[in-house]
């Protein structure tokens, strides 16, 4: 049997790693009047953050910066012709990946496609994954937050897995 999932993987991490898809992360400031500023309930609870915050500072910091800032210019590639780890806090492209393709970004990491990220499928639990990826996602704005759920919603309808 085919493994479906990591092909879904790669579509989308590809044109990720090659392209760092700059091009509609502004659309967000376009339609400034669009946007409503009621408070939607996120997939975790603060105890998630909470657990979280050491997990990231531990694995992930030294890399993402410990406030989740990563490198200014991420879309920018090294002498090296690699991608430098990109901002998660809302600012870079994350928020355009569901939820479950961020936890597969971590548990394979971005080797395997030709970036640099270790994978940590053999480090963490899955709950500690989902646990850092709640302390990721706390620092994003409810736009921005709004605009993911949607995405990760037709992302889940289409592949039946979160
Ligand atoms: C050794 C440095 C390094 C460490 C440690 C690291 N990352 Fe990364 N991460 C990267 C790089 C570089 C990329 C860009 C893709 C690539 O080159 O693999 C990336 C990409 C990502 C992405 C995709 C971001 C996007 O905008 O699509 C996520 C999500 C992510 N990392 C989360 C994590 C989490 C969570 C941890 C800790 C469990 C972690 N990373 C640890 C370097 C690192």
């Amino acid at each position: 049997m085919r493994n479906t999932s990591n092909m879904v993987f790669l579509s989308v991490m590809t044109p990720l790693l090659l392209a760092g898809c700059g091009d509609d992360s502004i659309a967000i400031a376009e339609n400034p009047t669009q946007q409503t500023m009621t408070q939607l309930k996120r997939w975790y609870s603060q105890d998630q953050v909470e657990r979280g915050n050491p997990l990231y500072q531990s694995h992930c910091a030294v890399c993402h910066k410990p406030d989740a800032s990563g490198t200014k210019e991420w879309n920018k590639l090294d002498a090296n012709g690699k991608l430098p780890p990109p901002p998660l806090n809302g600012s870079a492209h994350t928020w355009h990946h569901p939820l479950s393709i961020l936890r597969r970004t971590v548990i394979y990491g971005g080797i395997p496609l030709g970036g640099t990220m270790p994978a940590f499928g053999d480090k963490l639990t899955p709950q500690q994954i989902y646990d850092i990826l709640a302390w990721v996602q706390s620092h994003w704005s409810d736009e921005i937050y709004k605009i993911w759920n949607q995405r990760n919603s037709m992302a889940n309808n289409r592949t039946g897995s979160g």
